[in-house]
């Protein structure tokens, strides 16, 4: 039968036979499932395992500071981190088809940890061995929505799956393969990780990324990442964040629309807001806020972010849309 402490126990059995003595790493989004893999994979093999906190320069407000505090205090891991926005902003300067951006990603993620890996070899001194594995935390529905489950149509290449390189160096460890988010908090709480991790709603491994529809670059991420902590501090004070499965905030970069703001007209660019209600992700509906919260966001929004002068409410299902716009 099927019960967390159960999981538990065989993943971290599979983990042990799969490693046995080699090194391993492990990278941290900062989202629960990457957080519960690691703590799986510690529980199972301790200190061989180092994680590495890649800082892409596509994260949200605080969330550097998030993983640094809240999941080394949790677990007293091994945490590098690793600092590579001009990598990734370089990487992706001029892309903006959205496969394209996913891939770019992933490569550079994989090559990020690559160089990390050899760093963790490099501090252990002559006893230091290669890194064998890496591990991911892929769920059951990324494999699905990636092609490599049960034979369905490949919707989007998710970073942890259909965007890693061919040359790949590490053999993956995937103890959330056969899970779903549901079933990953719970394994979560088994292991005692705090609320704050185990509860936090999606955020896709490429970030803001694919969150700007268009090229990405510092100044529109620096822009999407007021409104989008905007959004997420109103959500929040108003109870809302469990009631939504996520509410993506993206920025239409390359279309502009005319405002009036101040005593002038402007020409803008549209967020658009996306909040959804789901239960695995797989399908979604789009949730029904109430009007006053969204007229918060969108009042703040545009008087607090320069350059936005229009808030748009995403009233799609999943599917047609797919959650993230990209
Ligand atoms: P879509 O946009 O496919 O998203 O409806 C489904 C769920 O997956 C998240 N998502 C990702 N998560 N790497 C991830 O770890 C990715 O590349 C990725 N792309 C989408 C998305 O936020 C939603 O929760």
């Amino acid at each position: 039968t099927w019960t967390t402490h159960n999981v538990v126990e065989e993943q971290v059995a599979a983990i042990q036979r799969q490693v046995g003595d080699k090194r391993v790493i492990c990278g941290l989004s900062g989202g629960v499932d990457s957080a519960v893999a690691a703590a799986l994979v510690q529980k199972a093999v301790g200190d061989q395992l180092t994680c590495v906190f890649v800082d892409h320069g596509l994260l949200r407000k605080g969330e550097a500071e998030q993983v640094e505090k809240d999941f080394v205090a949790a677990t007293g891991v091994r945490l590098k981190v690793v600092d590579a926005q001009e990598r990734f902003l370089t990487a992706l300067a001029g892309r903006t088809d959205p496969e394209e951006k996913r891939k770019i990603i992933g490569r550079e993620f994989i090559r990020v940890f690559e160089q990390a890996a050899s760093e963790v070899v490099a501090e252990a001194g002559e006893h230091g061995e290669a890194v064998e594995f890496l591990v991911q935390g892929t769920l059951y529905p990324d494999v699905v929505e990636s092609g490599g489950g049960t034979g369905t149509a490949n919707i989007k290449s998710h970073h942890n799956v259909g965007g890693l390189p061919e040359d790949l160096q590490f053999q993956l460890v995937e103890p959330l393969r056969q899970l779903f988010k549901d079933e990953v908090r719970k394994v979560g709480e088994e292991l005692g990780l705090p609320s704050e991790i185990v509860w936090r709603q999606p955020f896709p491994g490429p970030g803001l990324g694919i969150r700007i529809i268009g090229e990405v670059n510092g100044p529109r991420l620096d822009l999407l990442r007021e409104a989008d902590a905007i959004a997420r501090e109103e959500l929040t004070a108003a109870g809302l964040d469990r009631d939504i499965w996520q509410c993506p905030v993206v920025l239409l970069a390359d279309v502009r629309s005319v405002g009036v703001q101040g005593d002038g007209r402007t020409y803008g660019h549209p967020i658009v807001l996306r909040p959804v209600s789901s239960e695995d992700a797989m399908t979604a509906d789009w949730s029904r806020l109430p009007y006053d919260v969204l007229a918060r966001i969108s009042t703040r929004i545009t008087n607090e972010v320069a350059d936005v002068n229009r808030v748009v409410l995403d009233i799609t299902s999943k599917p047609p849309g797919t959650i993230e716009w990209e």
